[in-house]
């Protein structure tokens, strides 16, 4: 369900995500007799949301895992990429808006705004590029966060655009922590 990612070369997100698509369709096809017979609404919540247990990933380390098909980066934030985040001056940010779903539509872009709620250094975001939607890979580029090879954006350590040609930070999806190790995403 999920790999580490930290400085991994680039093909193994794209390998990652191409295996996970076929063994989710392979799942779907054998439970969806059963599910439709017992409760035709329980297939629509189970993917409307995914709790992941985050316990195994130490500080530095990210996870990628598949939520409404769709990868999701899960990163335990070193202390420096935190501070490295909250040092840049807002007005530097191509796009001032926090994109966090958990918070409100013109929430500023700042590094608490971005970091879990309570929980600052885990930052969760939906995996894709916000120009034309490639894959970025962690722990790249620029400004120490993420990079997407497909046009050149650089994302800094807190997931926000900050050269490139995509046009908004990575978007954070809903989530809440329901216990000190498990993330509930959607
Ligand atoms: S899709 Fe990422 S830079 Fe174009």
């Amino acid at each position: 369900m999920a790999h580490t990612d930290q400085a991994e070369p680039t093909r193994r997100d794209f390998l990652y995500i191409a295996t996970g698509a076929m063994g989710v369709v392979g799942a779907g096809a054998l439970a969806w007799p059963f599910i439709d017979q017992m409760n035709p609404d329980a297939s629509a919540l189970a993917l409307a949301s995914i709790e992941v247990d985050i316990s195994a990933v130490e500080e530095g380390q990210s996870i990628t895992v598949k939520w409404r098909g769709k990868p999701v980066f899960i990163r335990n934030r070193t202390e420096t990429e935190v501070e490295e985040a909250k040092a840049v001056p807002l007005a530097d940010l191509p796009d001032p808006l926090a994109r966090n779903s958990n918070l409100p539509a013109d929430a500023e872009a700042s590094d608490a705004n971005r970091g879990v709620e309570g929980n600052e250094k885990w930052l969760v975001q939906v995996g894709i590029c916000t120009h034309l939607g490639c894959v970025p890979i962690g722990s790249s580029g620029d400004f120490g966060g993420w990079f997407c090879p497909c046009h050149g954006s650089h994302y800094d350590t807190a997931g926000r655009i900050r050269k490139g040609p995509a046009p908004e930070n990575l978007l954070i999806p809903p989530l809440e922590f329901v216990s000190d190790s498990t993330i509930k995403i959607g």
